[in-house]
């Protein structure tokens, strides 16, 4: 398990389902992603029957759960997809989905735990991500973690009446290196975990 100061990244669980159907379709969390279409309960089964058996080096895709790393609360998911081993790339991704836990320092955290395991376990040379403009909380929070903003793709999604710009930011392993050098660890397991 992959720990940071808040949070615990864990595998996801078919068993997850009724955990991420409780705010999956809430309009503000949806409304960031870049697909913001409701999803029924045979949809999001379908998504985890696949999701829960993909693997980084078979299909280029691994998903973690996130937990609250002392309470154990389910919070979302995250992801790295598009794994291309060649290259060294690969997307990240993320939700939190009851927005009472938005804004609380969940999102930072985890993002880095990812990068972590991202440049540490799978020896990625750079990881990027796509988030809406309008979601300036995401932007922080990803820049907190160390990713930087690096382009720009016009009207790239129409929502709300109107089309969108979307953000690409990267980061480079030796620049998270700078930060968290080989040996280093975001968090550890709280106490009564070890
Ligand atoms: C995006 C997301 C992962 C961020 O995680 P989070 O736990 O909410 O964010 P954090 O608390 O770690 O950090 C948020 C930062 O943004 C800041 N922020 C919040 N609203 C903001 C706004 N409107 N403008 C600018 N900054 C804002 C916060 O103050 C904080 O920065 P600070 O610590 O310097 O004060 C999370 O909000 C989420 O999953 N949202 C729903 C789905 C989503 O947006 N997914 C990502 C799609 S790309």
């Amino acid at each position: 398990m992959f720990y940071g100061e808040k949070v615990k990244l864990r595998p996801l669980e078919e068993s997850d389902l009724d955990n991420i159907l409780k705010h999956w379709n809430d309009w503000e969390i949806r409304r960031t992603l870049l697909l913001p279409i409701p999803m029924s309960r045979v949809m999001e089964q379908e998504w985890l029957h696949n999701a829960v058996r993909s693997s980084p080096f078979k299909d280029g895709r691994v998903i973690f759960a996130i937990e609250d790393k002392n309470t154990h609360e389910f919070l979302g998911t995250t992801s790295l997809e598009s794994i291309r081993f060649h290259n060294g790339t690969a997307e990240f991704g993320i939700a939190i989905m009851n927005k009472a836990r938005l804004g609380m320092g969940y999102g930072t955290d985890t993002t880095t735990v990812m990068l972590w395991y991202g440049f540490h376990i799978l020896n990625l040379h750079s990881i990027y991500l796509r988030v809406m403009e309008y979601n300036k909380r995401g932007i922080r929070a990803y820049e907190k973690a160390g990713f930087k903003q690096v382009g720009r793709m016009r009207e790239q999604v129409f929502n709300e009446g109107k089309w969108h710009d979307v953000i690409i930011m990267d980061i480079l392993q030796a620049e998270f290196l700078e930060k968290f050098p080989p040996g280093t660890f975001v968090g550890e397991p709280p106490n009564n975990q070890k």
